[in-house]
């Protein structure tokens, strides 16, 4: 099994990223691959892993799906109580990574996370179809429970109370991770990947630079 893992390897042969062809601003150049990633019919193509630090420093890690972009940031939603949320409130800053392994493209944007309007979470909210208003509904999210039995009988019961929508629990709400830094990373044959920086100078204009891969 070790040694199957070891040799799981291949080639990275389907484009290049260079500081000719890349956008200006980090947000158009998201645009691109998104949109690229989209055409090339990618499955989740929204779902991005978000890391996160406690009060103690401890990183944690998950995915969750990309609900909304533009140049104020990138948007999901979620449980504020959950252990993200928790870590969140104490220590704002994440990182977002989209892995596109079909187009051999990694992104990681890094940033200061707000919390969304009530109103915001609210219009998603309600957006969403009735079964997961309930299950958000129904869960407190990251909080350990005796039985899926126990789930299942409060689903039940606030399905009985609710037939046309849920209420939305005060906790579940709306995120957006403002962006300082992004990293587009190209895989390319023979592990000489390419890796494109932006950073915000004292001015807060955008400047690249090739990191070594
Ligand atoms: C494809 C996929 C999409 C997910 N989308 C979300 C999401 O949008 N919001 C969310 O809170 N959790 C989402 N989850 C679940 C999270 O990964 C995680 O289990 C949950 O949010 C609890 O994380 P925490 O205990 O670190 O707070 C998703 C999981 C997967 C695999």
């Amino acid at each position: 099994m070790t040694d199957l893992i070891r040799d799981v390897r291949r080639e990275y042969k389907y484009a290049t990223l260079s500081s000719a062809e890349i956008a200006k601003d980090p947000l158009d150049q998201f645009k691109r691959w998104m949109g690229e990633a989209e055409k090339a019919e990618i499955q989740d193509v929204t779902a991005m892993a978000l890391a996160t630090s406690d009060a103690q420093g401890q990183p944690t890690v998950r995915i969750v799906l990309l609900k909304g972009f533009d140049e104020a940031g990138f948007s999901w939603f979620s449980d504020g109580g959950s252990e993200k949320g928790q870590a969140l409130a104490a220590n704002p800053r994440a990182e977002l990574l989209f892995h596109w392994r079909e187009l051999d493209r990694q992104i990681r944007i890094r940033g200061s996370v707000v919390a969304l309007s009530a109103a915001e979470a609210d219009a998603y909210f309600y957006s969403r179809p009735l079964a997961s208003q309930l299950a958000a509904a129904t869960s407190q999210q990251s909080q350990p429970v005796d039985s899926r039995d126990e789930l299942e009988q409060r689903y039940k019961a606030l399905a009985a109370q609710h037939t046309e929508q849920a209420p939305r629990p005060q906790a579940w709400g709306g995120f957006k991770l403002r962006p300082e830094a992004y990293e587009f990373w190209q895989g390319r044959e023979g592990r000489l990947h390419d890796r494109l920086q932006f950073k915000r100078d004292v001015e807060q204009h955008w400047q690249m630079q090739r990191l070594q891969p």
